[in-house]
């Protein structure tokens, strides 16, 4: 009887040791799923767990002060929720299209570009922030904003609070 004990009390143990150490990689590096995003509108890229903590850390450098959370503190009505990027025109909801947003930004329905009054590679004189950054840069601010949405589910831009 002791020793069946023993054995339920080590499995159970063994469990609790498993969960543990899967909980931890789980947190430190998130799987090839979450860091795989579009592309454009046909393919799709994996990022690697440098390219996913580089654009955290690019995208609150940069564009945390209006965007934080992935809401748009100065129009709650253009978020970076993955709806609103949807239907955006044109969309916003790849890698490529959110690049280009960030070289030359455009109003939601893609008619004018703001470029004055937002941060972009064409504003940088007015945008310091905006001097450094690389094409690899902008690419990794892209993922990140894709990414999140998978992480913090309804959380990122908001949900349905402003609506
Ligand atoms: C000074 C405040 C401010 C900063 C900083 C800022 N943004 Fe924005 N962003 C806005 C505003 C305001 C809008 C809404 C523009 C509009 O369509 O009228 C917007 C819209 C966007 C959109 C379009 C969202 C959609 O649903 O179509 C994207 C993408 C975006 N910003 C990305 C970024 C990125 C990436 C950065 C950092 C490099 C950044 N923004 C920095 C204020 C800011």
């Amino acid at each position: 009887m002791t020793n069946l004990l023993k054995t339920f009390y080590r499995s159970f143990i063994s469990l609790l040791v498993l969960f543990a150490f899967n909980s931890a990689s789980w947190a430190s590096t998130l799987d090839d799923a979450i860091r795989t995003v579009p592309l454009n509108a046909t393919k799709t890229v994996t990022l690697t767990p440098e390219q996913v903590k580089r654009g955290k850390r690019l995208f609150i450098n940069t564009c945390s002060v209006c965007h934080t959370g992935g809401i748009t503190k100065t129009n709650p009505n253009v978020g970076l929720d993955t709806e609103a990027l949807a239907l955006a025109t044109p969309a916003r909801n790849t890698i490529e299209s959110l690049v280009d947003y960030m070289k030359n930004p455009t109003t939601y329905d893609g008619l004018e570009s703001i470029a004055e009054i937002h941060p972009s590679i064409r504003s940088a004189d007015i945008f310091p922030k905006m001097r450094t950054l690389t094409e690899d840069d902008l690419y990794t601010i892209a993922g990140h904003i894709l990414i999140q949405p998978k992480i913090v589910a309804e959380k990122w831009g908001g949900g349905k609070i402003y609506y």
